[in-house]
């Protein structure tokens, strides 16, 4: 797997040296040296401006079937994530492993079965389902239909899950949920919280490990029962108050390299608005010398994406990552050119990721890179919440839009091809 990333990540260098794209203003000899179209000038049309999806790949929510349409909106379109499969199988890898090194004390009812509850994030979100499954197959406790591994909660579908093993333990997922509010907010910390309680006063010591699909909910989870408890808890976005958790007993975090993702969201824009190959500063080094590297993140040609890779951060190695919102150094160094104005959305005010690590890292690289971001933050339940505070496209000259639902890309699309 580990080595098919690389081919994958190596052709796609290759590809891009042969499909390197402008920008949907100008071509690159057009617009080398700088002097770009735009700066909200009413030139360039909406349909035709740089245009990221980040964090929220569109896609079908059921199926996860990549959504072409929206990543072709123009020839300036990308989408920036992480590998979401890769992180799973090191999430699931992770608590897999601390069950190995702790057998001595685990299992706390000593009935020779290691429980576990699992958080999930939002059932229809492609990186939620891919951690359900990850730790399902680590564990043992997958079931498939047809080649794929269920991913329902248990409360929806108790038939989800089978006993595993994992070295001389028996393994079951004593529950599962989606901790979304009643309004419709999915990987919602709060609801994780409240729900710790119930599970802990259903199963009470059969619970011997928690993991959640991200850090958020793992966070509520262990400062309202676990940590007291003893009890490993595991998430996911290695946010810092997740790894500054592992000295008092957190089981570990997955780093998704949001310092990479959030230098490639507005790195892509700066690129297509300067109308040079999308790979600068990313692929081959630019000006100042920013450059990434394969380790780093993946691109995906067909898919038009850009993959960040996990890390996995646990008492071996967390105190390299204790401050999450610090740019990564090899993409840290200043650039020069024009001031452009981007217009960046994220789903959730309250969603502790994007609000605690990703927007930090993105306000740090719009001064490195010189880009002139707006804000914007909705409520998670509504696209309109959102797009309502696009009412003037034609003021920007760029746009980073991370969605509500997976599936709603034409709620933005469409304003911008008006
Ligand atoms: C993060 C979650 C976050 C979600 C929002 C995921 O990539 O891991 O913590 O809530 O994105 O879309």
């Amino acid at each position: 797997m580990k080595n098919l990333h690389k081919v994958v990540a190596l052709s796609a260098v290759a590809l891009l040296s042969l499909t390197a794209c402008g920008s949907g203003n100008a071509d690159s000899s057009a617009t080398a040296g700088g002097a770009s179209a735009s700066a909200a000038n009413g030139k360039v049309a909406n349909a035709d401006k740089p245009l990221v999806w980040f964090n929220r790949q569109p896609s079908n929510s059921s199926t996860g079937e990549i959504n072409m349409q929206a990543l072709n909106f123009n020839k300036s379109t990308y989408y920036v994530g992480f590998d979401a499969n890769q992180g799973a199988e090191l999430q699931g890898q992770m608590v897999a492993d601390y069950i190995q090194a702790h057998a001595d004390k685990i299992d706390r009812n000593g009935d020779g079965t290691v429980g576990y509850v699992l958080a999930i994030g939002d059932v229809g979100h492609n990186d939620s389902v891919a951690r359900t499954r990850g730790v399902r197959e680590a564990l043992g406790t997958a079931v498939k239909k047809g080649d794929q591994i269920v991913s329902d909660p248990t409360e929806t579908n108790p038939g989800a899950v089978q006993e595993g093993k994992v070295g001389n333990f028996k393994v079951v997922e004593l529950a599962s949920k989606e901790m979304k509010t009643g309004a419709g907010a999915t990987w919602d910390a709060g609801t994780a919280g409240d729900t710790i309680t119930a599970w802990e006063g259903k199963f009470g010591d059969q619970i011997d490990v928690v993991v959640s699909n991200n850090d958020g909910m793992g966070m509520a989870m262990f400062n309202k029962w676990s940590k007291g408890a003893g009890v490993p808890t595991f998430g996911y976005d290695a946010n810092s108050d997740a790894v500054a958790a592992i000295a008092e007993g957190y089981g570990g975090t997955i780093s998704q390299h949001a310092d990479v993702q959030a230098y490639l969201t507005l790195r892509v824009l700066r690129n297509a608005l300067d109308g040079v190959d999308v790979m600068t500063g990313i692929a081959k080094a630019d000006e100042a010398g920013n450059v990434l590297t394969d380790k780093d993140y993946r691109y995906d040609e067909a898919q038009r994406s850009f993959y960040a890779l996990n890390l996995a951060v646990t008492a071996d190695n967390y105190k390299d990552f204790l401050d999450a919102t610090v740019p990564y150094a090899p993409v840290a160094k200043q650039i020069s050119g024009d001031k452009f104005k981007v217009w960046l959305d994220t789903y959730n005010s309250a969603d502790n990721f994007l609000g605690s690590t990703y927007v930090p890292l993105l306000q740090k690289y719009d001064k490195l890179l010189n880009l002139n971001v707006e804000y914007i933050a909705g409520d998670g339940q509504t696209e309109s919440n959102i797009t309502n505070r696009l009412g003037n496209p034609s003021g920007y000259d760029a746009f980073a839009i991370n969605m509500v639902k997976t599936d709603n890309a034409s709620s933005y699309t469409s304003l911008l091809a008006q």
